[in-house]
């Protein structure tokens, strides 16, 4: 299973960085959503969920957490922990979101509006759909 990591070359001078991304140059895809999470508690586990369609990617802008990817047959743990490093997830790919640190904050941009039947929640659903969609 390839693991897709974008490094973004941030704009650097005297002042800090900036990081620009723009979709389509930086960004495989059109960006339709972005959405965040921050203040996640010790020991959450998120995800747990694959999708139809939608592609994303994830970036932990400030401190850190781990992602595991699985494609139905093969499984990989991806650790976040730069503010200029995206992970690729494509769609048909069931994904967990864990080790939060206390100070992490994950965006997401991803290619589609929020559409919950693009979701598959079920992990045998998932199995059947990556089966059936290799
Ligand atoms: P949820 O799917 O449970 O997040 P995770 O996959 O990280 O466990 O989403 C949490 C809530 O936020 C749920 O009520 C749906 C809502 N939500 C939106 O309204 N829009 C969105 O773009 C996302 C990702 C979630």
């Amino acid at each position: 299973m390839q693991v897709i990591k974008y490094v973004f070359q941030p704009h650097g001078d005297d002042r800090g960085q900036l990081v620009a991304l723009e979709e389509f140059k930086d960004i495989p895809f059109n960006i339709k959503r972005v959405y965040y999470m921050y203040d996640t508690g010790e020991g959450v586990h998120r995800g747990f969920h694959a999708h139809k369609l939608l592609e994303q990617i994830l970036i932990c802008i400030h401190g850190s957490c781990k992602v595991l990817l699985d494609n139905g047959s093969e499984k990989k743990i991806v650790p976040l922990e730069k503010p200029y490093e995206g992970l690729y997830i494509a769609n048909n790919m069931w994904r967990e979101m864990y080790d939060f640190s206390s100070d992490a904050v994950l965006i997401v941009l991803a290619s589609q509006l929020y559409d919950e039947s693009d979701y598959i929640r079920d992990y045998d659903e998932f199995l059947n759909f990556a089966e059936e969609n290799k």
